[in-house]
């Protein structure tokens, strides 16, 4: 966070006006992109209760560079501006002012950001069927998203079907007088959800139904979803919501809306300054928001009997995270145990599955304890998804320590040896082997020996 020292008389400023603008993150992304490209700009937040127009028209005569403007004022501003974008009028909508020299200019970004989120990952909208649930504001800008990037069919299913009908022929009269496009959206009531044809389709989650526990989804049967070939969801807290569940459910690749509040901001902030943000400052701010949001995960390395899997659930115990062990959950996933995966596919598809698995992780996972099986941060690959989907935590054990701990127990394939001698050896041989790669995956390292469980959560709390 900026702090006062740093703010001097030629600081400028960018801002966010709403109301309420508590709980915004905007803050969080701006400041953080600034600070790393070493800009001489603050953003902050401006709760306007009322007359959002003679707010903006303030802000304009104090020189603030830009402006993003949230809920209940993005339409109410535009009677403040001298020029609108031509998308962000289709949608009726700005939450971005650039400044002009005649005063300032609106955007909007959420939908754009949205097609950036959606390009990151491979997504293209182009001849697409797109299934959107929801007719309200952000509904109704997925929808202009979809149009004007030459979406083919886009079925728009609502509870109240007027709504839909209302939106499908309000941006079709505009859609008629715009260049290019082909595209149609085909309004239903969500009981009509039969009579959409079933081919692969993107599917666009805008209803609110995911934002409170207990909530249901728009449509319960899951025949509906197979059709799906990827799925997004404008909510992005809680961080996997009943739509990706689903999904996720039959192996179909999901998101939430976490990249679309990225790429909005993203976006603003390359209007505000002309700067291009490259992809790793990008995820550098993605990290941020989301350890803001969820709450950072803990990933426990370590050789066997380092004590990963009773000290997690510990540590998930006592701060109210949850636990998962890797190794139990490929054995779920595969339904047979580590040591016949060993036997009947070899290690290489052992570990094969665990960066699969740990790919998965990264997107799906938040506020856990992750104990991760001896042998994970051999790859590179592996190492590098620790990093990013937590932070990584070494359980050190010596190699006597760890004999003592590991010799009753059968169940560990790489420790079969025919006397407690041989297997001193391996344990010594694998430690010296592995020890550069525990290294490299953690940031931080806990000894364990002599301590017992209490004590190491306790030290790993203190880190
Ligand atoms: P936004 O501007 O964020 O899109 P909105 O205009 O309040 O928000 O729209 C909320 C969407 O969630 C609407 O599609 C709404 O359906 P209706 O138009 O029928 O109200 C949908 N929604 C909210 N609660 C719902 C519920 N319990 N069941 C089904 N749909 C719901």
């Amino acid at each position: 966070m900026r702090t006062q020292q740093k703010i001097t008389g030629t600081t400028g400023v960018l801002g966010l006006i709403g109301n309420p603008v508590r709980h915004t993150l905007s803050p969080l992304i701006h400041n953080t992109i600034s600070e790393e490209l070493g800009k001489d700009l603050v953003y902050v937040p401006f709760q306007a209760e009322e007359d959002p127009v003679t707010a903006v028209r303030g802000a304009y005569h104090l020189g603030i560079q830009g402006l993003n403007v949230t809920v209940p004022h993005k339409t109410a501003v535009m009677e403040a501006l001298k020029e609108i974008d031509p998308a962000a009028k289709m949608i009726g909508a700005v939450n971005t002012l650039v400044r002009t020299e005649q005063g300032y200019k609106g955007y909007n970004t959420d939908m754009p950001g949205l097609g950036r989120a959606l390009k990151r990952r491979g997504i293209s909208l182009r001849n697409q069927q797109l299934v959107v649930l929801g007719a309200g504001g952000a509904s109704r800008a997925v929808c202009t998203l979809a149009l004007l990037e030459g979406a083919k069919e886009i079925y728009l299913l609502n509870r109240t079907k007027e709504r839909a009908e209302k939106i499908a022929s309000e941006l079709m009269d505009t859609a008629a007088r715009t260049k290019g496009v082909v595209g149609r959206i085909l309004p239903l009531s969500a009981s009509e959800y039969e009579s959409v044809p079933r081919n692969p389709s993107i599917f666009v989650q805008c209803t609110s139904l995911g934002l409170h526990e207990g909530d249901g989804l728009l449509i319960e049967d899951d025949n509906f979803y197979h059709m799906a070939e990827y799925g997004f969801d404008l909510i992005y807290n809680p961080a996997v919501t009943p739509f990706m569940k689903k999904l996720q459910g039959f192996m179909i690749p999901c998101d939430n809306g976490l990249t679309m509040l990225l790429y909005q901001g993203i976006i603003a902030y390359e209007l505000w300054t002309k700067e291009s943000i490259p992809d790793p400052l990008a995820d550098l701010v993605l990290n941020r928001l989301e350890r803001q949001i969820y709450g950072e995960n803990i990933i426990l390395v370590g050789y066997m009997g380092s004590g990963k899997s009773t000290v997690g659930q510990a540590l998930a115990k006592e701060r109210g995270m949850r636990f998962l062990d890797t190794d139990a959950a490929i054995e779920e996933a595969e339904g047979c145990s580590i040591r016949e995966i060993f036997e009947e596919r070899g290690e290489k598809a052992f570990r094969d599955l665990e960066t699969e698995y740990l790919r998965r992780l990264k997107a799906t996972t938040v506020n856990t304890v992750i104990a991760t099986g001896g042998g994970i941060v051999l790859r590179n690959e592996n190492r590098e998804l620790l990093k990013r989907t937590g932070r990584v935590i070494w359980l050190k054990a010596s190699a006597e320590e760890t004999l003592s701990r590991v010799k009753s127990d059968t169940g560990r394939p790489l420790l079969d040896s025919a006397s407690e001698a041989e297997l001193a050896g391996k344990i010594e041989r694998m430690l010296r082997e592995r020890t550069p790669a525990y290294g490299a995956a953690a940031s931080d390292i806990i000894e364990t020996d002599g301590k017992t469980v209490p004590e190491i959560v306790r030290g790993i709390i203190k880190e």
